[in-house]
């Protein structure tokens, strides 16, 4: 593992208002361009102050095309859909939602305790033979998900494998890792990212050298896709990152809203079923 990848682009995420007036912070967001396929989408749900009045949270909406992951650290997320799933996404859960050809669902997140609300979302794409495939769902709890330390390295593994360990989520089209990471100070990692898969950081506490690069909570990392590692050490300050890889599909994507298609004639179908009714039935 001589060729760490190199940061190809830092975004600073962007506060957002979503649902009925729930206030998070987005760094990407599906467009056609399709730059960091399969990932589509990842916000950041993060309510510290009690202060911000009632959570609306998001009333029902549907999806289709796509897969949603909500991880929760703090605080939870009840959801319920137009197929008669529902439960609590709690802290340390996570919800792998394979939407395919369509549900209708709700997702209110609650403050624990302390008053707080802490998690994320990802959107991963679906390829195309696999968009409208029957709506699928894998609950993680918490005590299920392996969590190992070593060398001052705390991982917790969502999905794929490291060091031979692999994580409870499985067959996803993208082959996807996701894993919670953590470095105490003046720790290392290095991490074999597979050849061409795309691989984001998100950094949401502290500070790490990405390659050499210093970088400090909030940011999204996007890696170049050369080289055959990540590399991220720490020195005074401890760094707490989720790391995303996955294959791309190379397929045309076409957004909208909570959808995402392959063509403007899928969408177009899409609408045509919300409006008589037929969708997700
Ligand atoms: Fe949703």
């Amino acid at each position: 593992m001589n060729n760490p990848r190199k940061i190809y682009q830092t975004i600073e995420p962007q506060t957002t208002i979503e649902g009925a007036g729930v206030r998070l912070l987005r760094s990407i967001a599906p467009k056609v361009s399709n730059l960091f396929d399969p990932f589509l989408l990842f916000d950041h749900f993060a309510f510290n102050n009690p202060l911000e009045g009632p959570l609306r949270g998001f009333p029902m909406h549907p999806h289709r095309g796509i897969e949603t992951v909500t991880y929760m650290l703090e605080g939870s997320t009840a959801h319920r859909d137009s197929l008669g799933n529902q439960g609590l996404i709690g802290p340390g859960d996570v919800q792998w939602m394979s939407a395919g050809r369509g549900i209708l669902h709700e997702e209110m997140p609650r403050r624990s305790e302390s008053g707080n609300i802490y998690g994320f979302q990802l959107w991963v794409n679906l390829p195309s033979h696999l968009k409208m495939s029957e709506p699928r769902y894998q609950e993680v709890n918490a005590s299920t998900i392996p969590t190992f330390e070593k060398n001052g390295v705390k991982i917790r593994v969502v999905a794929g494998t490291v060091d031979g360990v692999s994580g409870p989520v499985e067959d996803i089209a993208a082959s996807p890792l996701y894993m919670d990471v953590e470095l105490a100070p003046a720790s290392e990692w290095r991490f074999p990212i597979p050849n061409g898969h795309n691989a984001l950081a998100y950094l949401f506490h502290g500070e790490g050298i990405f390659a050499d690069e210093i970088v400090s909570a909030v940011r999204m990392l996007q890696f170049s896709n050369q080289g055959n590692h990540l590399h991220v050490k720490t020195e005074n300050n401890a760094a707490r990152f989720i790391l995303i890889a996955g294959a791309p599909f190379k397929e045309p994507i076409v957004p909208y809203g909570h959808f995402v298609m392959n063509t403007i004639e899928e969408i177009q179908d899409t609408l045509r079923e919300l409006r008589s009714g037929t969708f997700a039935q």
